[in-house]
């Protein structure tokens, strides 16, 4: 358990979010609640944490100041007061969940004007195979084999357990969505480690040769 500084893409998503001073924030699926944590001890006014499960909140509220509100809720169903935070943040759950563009306008609705929403998910070339893993065919090599990338929907994945259902998304299909619910586009990366990550981490190697996350920052636009 590392938390934020155990993830490699944290120093990119920290790059995309605003002051946190004095802001209201809730975080979409918020696990073991370390961004909450994390906005409080930046300043924030008002932090909520939501996420679909209690073993998750459970530990997530053990660990947090009673200054957070933690709430058990399923994204695809959530009501959030309408103009009511000033950045809407989400890390690595958005891929779980089948009807996106409807998170998306409680999102929109959920923010005051000009409020940011800064998220990442998995990036959809990771994704898109039917049967993720490295093509090792020669020493050396590492190739990410791409395919049915315009099938998009249900993905079920065997990490860490199985049967785990994931929802894949062409990239111009989220970042449509999130245009046609009303956002502006400010930032998009998609995550590569560094090479001083790399000399701390050899495994993260990897990673660079095919994009594991998207991130995304994106604006209420009025
Ligand atoms: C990979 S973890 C990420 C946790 C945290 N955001 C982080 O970055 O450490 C995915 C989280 O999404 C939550 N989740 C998955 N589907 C959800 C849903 N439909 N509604 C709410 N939370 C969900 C899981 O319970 C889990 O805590």
């Amino acid at each position: 358990m590392y938390g934020l500084a155990g993830a490699a893409e944290w120093p990119v998503i920290q790059q995309l979010l605003p002051d946190l001073e004095g802001k209201r924030i809730v975080d979409l699926g918020c696990g073991f609640g370390w961004f909450c944590r994390f906005a409080l001890e930046q300043g924030a006014a008002k932090v909520l944490g939501v996420d679909i499960s209690e073993k998750m909140l459970s530990r997530a509220r053990d660990m947090s100041p009673s200054a957070i509100e933690y709430r058990r809720a399923d994204l695809e169903t959530l009501t959030l007061p309408e103009s009511s935070y000033d950045l809407v943040y989400s890390s690595l759950v958005l891929h779980y969940l089948e009807h996106l563009a409807a998170v998306f306008a409680v999102v929109h609705r959920a923010l005051v004007s000009a409020g940011d929403f800064v998220f990442s998910m998995e990036h959809p070339i990771y994704m898109a195979p039917e049967h993720p893993g490295w093509l090792l065919s020669e020493p050396g090599t590492r190739i990410w084999p791409v395919s049915h990338y315009a099938e998009e929907g249900r993905r079920t994945t065997n990490w860490l357990t199985s049967g785990v259902v994931k929802y894949h998304r062409m990239l111009a299909t989220t970042l449509n969505m999130l245009i046609r619910s009303g956002f502006i586009l400010c930032q998009m990366e998609e995550f590569a480690p560094t090479q001083e990550q790399i000399a701390a981490h050899p495994a993260l190697a990897e990673e660079r040769h095919r994009p594991m996350f998207l991130i995304v920052k994106a604006r209420r636009d009025n």
